[in-house]
């Protein structure tokens, strides 16, 4: 699959890795530029980009990055083909993300991404800790793998 991935932080860096090294086309962007991008996560034929290359001629666009900086990547999401699969990592921390009375309020905040992005998204790899993630993959079978879910409508 091609897949554009907008963050190259702590669980991103995983997901660059691990898919790449899987055989997908990646292709990754943070904010400050491709070539602030660490040259190891892309030792696997992953290409660091940026934003707006990224999220064109993809199949998957993954949303790695925290809530209040997503209204700056939200119009580059809302320009991709509706067919486009929108996978988010993200979790709210007022204290990180500063408060969004919305969600304050009750509103779910992957129905406030949604919104941001005016796309549904499947929600995943937000339920465990980078560490974890990058340290306790097993292959199938292995005892005491642990799973960890997700979320989406397709
Ligand atoms: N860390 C965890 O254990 C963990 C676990 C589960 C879920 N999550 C969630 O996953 C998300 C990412 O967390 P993280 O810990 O990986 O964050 P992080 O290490 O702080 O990395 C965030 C990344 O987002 C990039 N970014 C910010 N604004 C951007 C923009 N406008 N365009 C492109 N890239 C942009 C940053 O690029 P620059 O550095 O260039 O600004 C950085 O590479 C957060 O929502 C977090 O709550 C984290």
């Amino acid at each position: 699959m091609k897949i554009g991935i907008l963050g190259a932080g702590s669980i991103s860096a995983t997901l660059v890795q691990r898919l790449s090294s899987a055989g997908h086309d990646v292709k990754v962007a943070c904010s400050c530029g491709p070539e602030t991008i660490d040259p190891s996560l892309l030792t696997s034929g992953a290409q660091a980009g940026d934003a707006a290359d990224v999220v064109v001629d993809i199949d998957v666009l993954i949303s790695s990055i925290p809530l209040n900086r997503m209204p700056a990547i939200a119009p580059l999401i809302r320009s991709t083909p509706p067919e486009t699969v929108v996978i988010d990592t993200a979790n709210y921390y007022p204290r990180r993300d500063g408060n969004f009375a919305e969600i304050d309020k009750g509103l779910v905040e992957s129905v406030w991404v949604a919104e941001q992005f005016n796309r549904p998204i499947a929600k995943a790899w937000n339920a465990l800790t980078s560490q974890s993630f990058a340290d306790k993959a097993a292959p199938a079978g292995t005892p005491g793998r642990i799973a960890i879910p997700i979320a989406a409508d397709r």
